[in-house]
């Protein structure tokens, strides 16, 4: 067998599934314009207005109608849009984007992030999603939270980046945050990781995959799920 054929034999299951995702997404569909319009307008121009010229990374969050189109994705592929109400506690949940969806669905919500760029404290004012104001730390506990969770996800995560050493948590690090998600985990709770690209340029190392693998966890490039729960 050649080496193209070998590639193509090892790509073809993340190809199949990611075309059954894209066409459940076109079966369930979620539109973004009923969202869109449930929003407060003037109070949305204003921000837009705001954040119209300014050159931080982090503006380009304005664009409401293209995060929530990102977001829209997020939650259909997850089956939220398809599922009863459940708890969801979002990591690093910045604007609010994924968390103003479900609770548009029903879904009780709570994000967790640092607040330090004011545009997602007024994002998230906006969407009215509630934000516990935390910073993750390797090695240290989340704060109690007073309820456990059906789902705890993150997205684009970076707080599990050493800076300014610009190294990845290793297992130790991702050992202890995971035992201590278990404690606000609902029996039969769910967590979804989408891992940032790192310094190097990749998502994790060999290591980190085995460890998420015999945690429990799907591993398909960035997107780490650990959809039956954790194993430890
Ligand atoms: C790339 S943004 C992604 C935001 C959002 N999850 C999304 O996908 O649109 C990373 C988010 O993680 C937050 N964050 C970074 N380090 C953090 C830490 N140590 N603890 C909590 N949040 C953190 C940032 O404030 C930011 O909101």
């Amino acid at each position: 067998m050649n080496l193209s054929h070998k590639i193509g034999k090892l790509v073809q299951p993340l190809t199949y599934r990611r075309a059954w995702r894209r066409a459940q997404r076109f079966i369930f569909p979620l539109p973004v314009e009923p969202l869109l319009a449930s929003l407060d307008q003037e109070r949305l121009r204003q921000i837009q207005q705001r954040y119209a010229r300014s050159s931080a990374d982090y503006a380009k969050y304005a664009d409401v109608d293209r995060w929530l189109r990102i977001n829209r994705k997020r939650v259909q592929d997850l089956k939220l849009n398809r599922s009863l109400p459940k708890h969801v506690l979002d990591l690093g949940c910045g604007g609010g984007f994924f968390l103003f969806i479900l609770k548009r669905l029903g879904h009780p919500v709570l994000g967790l992030d640092v607040d330090q760029f004011p545009l997602f404290t007024e994002l998230l004012d906006l969407f009215d999603v509630q934000r516990v104001v935390w910073r993750i730390k390797a090695l240290e506990p989340l704060p109690d939270l007073d309820q456990k969770f059906d789902w705890i996800t993150a997205f684009s995560i970076n707080f599990n980046l050493h800076y300014p050493a610009e190294r990845l948590w290793g297992p130790a690090e991702w050992d202890f945050f995971l035992h201590d998600l278990q404690r606000h985990l609902a029996p039969g709770g769910k967590i979804f990781f989408g891992l940032n690209p790192t310094f190097g340029g990749h998502y994790h190392t060999s290591e980190l995959r085995k460890f998420f693998i015999d945690r429990g966890a799907n591993v398909e490039r960035e997107q780490i799920f650990f959809d039956k729960g954790l194993r430890f």
